[in-house]
């Protein structure tokens, strides 16, 4: 078939199947079976046959991509912020919410101006996306966290990606457990995270990129979505530098009050600030440690 047939016959594929932006999605599975950069598109000769091998490469990534494999899973990376970031089944796909959530923790450190390497904690760091581009864009010690082993080899190499071998290190474990042995108390000037938050009852009815190939644990926050905020929020405080560290948090969907709450009635933290995103969706919570 040539590369017109063959895109022709994907895109038909996919569109069959329910797949959104189907063009879009054939012609990304095109450019990497021929290890194209999509600017290369434009010098394309789309009257050109494929060869064998391609063709087959071809059909089978359409095919999964037609079973609701998510591109991303298939073409072995995701965009997050500059940079292509490794991933596979064993992460979330980083997500351009979570972008935001790495300003806005920029974007309030830099305004404190402090000296010195800033001490981080990521939690639940998944693909490592948000500890690696904190690393890439402050001068900071990153500390990052997850229960998944799986997660942490992709993390891995997305230090690796990055070169930030010399600030990011990945700690397996639960939450805040693992940080405990590091003598970090009162020393943090970031707890972040971005942790799974969609309430348990709804997480089959997602789009089956989601409900079927990414990774529960990432995804699922319990009952009504709060669970890893109820236990994130208490346990950042004791690690908080007094009157300078943030806790930073990404907001699942309409949990913005119930997060909040949890965070007043603790006490310990300035009052909140709310960020949403270009949707209007309240999507970061940032509260800064009091005394
Ligand atoms: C929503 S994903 C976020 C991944 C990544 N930080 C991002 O923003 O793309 C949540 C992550 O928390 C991890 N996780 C779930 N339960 C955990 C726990 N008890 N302790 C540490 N990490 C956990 C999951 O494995 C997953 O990687």
């Amino acid at each position: 078939m040539t590369i017109n047939e063959s895109l022709q016959w994907a895109i038909g594929m996919l569109e069959q199947e329910g797949v959104e932006n189907a063009r879009g999605n054939a012609e990304h599975l095109l450019d990497h079976c021929l290890g194209m950069e999509r600017t290369a598109r434009f010098f394309l000769r789309y009257e050109r046959a494929l060869s064998a091998a391609e063709e087959n490469e071809y059909r089978r990534l359409v095919t999964q991509r037609a079973d609701r494999v998510p591109l991303q899973y298939l073409l072995g990376k995701a965009p997050f912020l500059n940079e292509d970031l490794v991933v596979d089944e064993g992460v979330l796909i980083p997500r351009p919410e979570t972008e935001q959530v790495v300003e806005v923790a920029i974007r309030l450190l830099r305004q404190e101006g402090g000296v010195g390497d800033l001490v981080m904690f990521d939690i639940g760091t998944g693909s490592g996306a948000i500890a690696v581009s904190l690393a890439k864009e402050l001068p900071a010690k990153v500390w990052a966290s997850d229960v998944s082993a799986d997660a942490l080899k992709v993390a891995q190499a997305n230090i690796r990606r990055l070169r930030v071998e010399g600030q990011v290190t990945l700690i397996h474990g639960d939450l805040f457990c693992p940080f405990h042995v590091l003598n970090l108390e009162g020393q943090v000037d970031l707890v972040i995270s971005n942790p799974p938050y969609i309430p348990h009852g709804i997480l089959g009815g997602l789009a089956p990129e989601v409900s079927q190939y990414e990774p529960w644990m990432a995804l699922d926050g319990g009952e009504d979505g709060c669970d890893f905020y109820r236990e994130i929020i208490p346990e950042a405080i004791s690690f908080l530098k007094p009157d300078m560290g943030w806790l930073i948090l990404e907001l699942g969907d309409g949990l913005a009050i119930q997060v909040k709450d949890i965070i007043e009635s603790q006490r310990k933290f300035a009052p909140p600030q709310i960020f949403p995103d270009l949707n209007g969706k309240a999507r970061v919570i940032a509260a800064k440690r009091g005394q």
